[in-house]
């Protein structure tokens, strides 16, 4: 299967010596949805930015489709549609031209803009706005216009980095669908976030990045595979002053009037910490359960 983007060992040191990406080697076949999740400050905007030109790495290799994104540098661009972090769009311009103008940067035909730019404002509900002006839209309408602006050239692959920050629960659930639904219309799409949810939602790999190193890369089952737990808590009604003997060995943690236990169900039998809970006989007062979620992953491989 063809490759639509090839990472290898990049790295990027930003005068004077903030070393951003250590390194980092990851693939995306073509048809992929895969995040990069980490981090503020873990070097996803620097990845983008060395994909898309707006960065020059230091050392390592970028291909996009096979073409090198500094030696051919056009051709990979246009493989591109980025939906940027930071908002750069000219705010006194309208909504239309903002499309208009960016089909013809990547040289779309004049007699086919105005079809095109109908069709993504009226996927993106924003075709009663096309005469606004940028600086008239909300948060959210803007982001959804650098979206329509991003797909106009009809790219191979969509960067969309942090592209449902400050956008409300609606809007969120409105985008991950249009961004499945090009996804199943062939688009690769690489996506960056924080949310962690969001990633779980849309994708089937994920990459953990952390200062500048992937930590963890895998389908999203096998992630939380990595930290394939049960979690008890139990609530005392006093404080205990030490773990019972019987308890430690499930990772026992006291804080307060909480008493947390973890185990692998693969290995131990809930029946069987239930019976050592019970035989310690602590002053329970209520018990609660819960599953390891990628945010535990996520915190056990991003902090010290
Ligand atoms: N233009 C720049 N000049 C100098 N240092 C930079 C520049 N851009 C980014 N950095 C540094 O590179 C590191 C990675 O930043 P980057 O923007 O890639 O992080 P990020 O993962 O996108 O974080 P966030 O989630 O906050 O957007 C940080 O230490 C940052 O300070
Ligand atoms: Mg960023």
């Amino acid at each position: 299967m063809t490759e639509a983007i090839t990472i290898h060992n990049l790295t990027k040191t930003y005068p004077p010596g903030t070393a951003a990406l250590n390194g980092i080697t990851f693939s995306l076949k073509s048809g992929e949805f895969f995040a990069l999740l980490g981090p503020n400050g873990a070097g996803k905007t620097t990845t983008i930015n060395i994909l898309t030109g707006l960065a020059h790495k230091t050392a390592g290799k970028v291909l996009l489709f096979g073409k090198d994104v500094v030696r051919e540098y056009q051709q990979a661009r246009a493989f591109i549609g980025l939906v940027p972090q930071e908002f750069n769009m000219d705010l006194f311009e309208t909504a239309y031209n903002v499309l208009y103008f960016n089909a013809g940067y990547f040289a779309v035909p004049k007699s086919e803009r105005p079809a095109r730019i109908e069709k993504r404002l009226r996927q993106l509900d924003l075709w009663q706005k096309k005469d606004a002006k940028v600086r008239e839209l909300s948060g959210g309408m803007k982001r959804k216009l650098m979206i329509a602006r991003a797909l106009i050239h009809n790219p191979k692959i969509l960067i969309l980095d942090e592209p449902t920050a400050g956008v409300d629960v609606e809007t969120r659930k409105l985008l991950w669908n249009y961004f499945r639904e090009l996804n199943q219309q062939g688009i690769t799409i690489l996506l960056t976030t924080h949310y962690i949810e969001e990633a779980e939602e849309l994708c089937k790999r994920i990459a953990i990045i952390n200062k500048g190193k992937i930590v963890a890369m895998d389908h999203k089952e096998k992630l939380l595979g990595l930290l394939e737990r049960e979690r008890i808590t139990l609530f005392l009604t006093k404080a205990i002053m030490s773990v019972p003997s019987s308890l430690q060995k499930y990772h026992a943690r006291r804080q307060n009037h909480t008493l947390t236990l973890e185990f692998n169900p693969k290995k131990d039998s809930f029946s069987s910490i239930l019976s050592a809970i019970q035989n310690a006989h602590l002053p329970i007062e209520k018990i609660e359960t819960s599953r390891t979620t990628l945010e535990d992953v996520f915190l056990h491989l991003t902090t010290p």
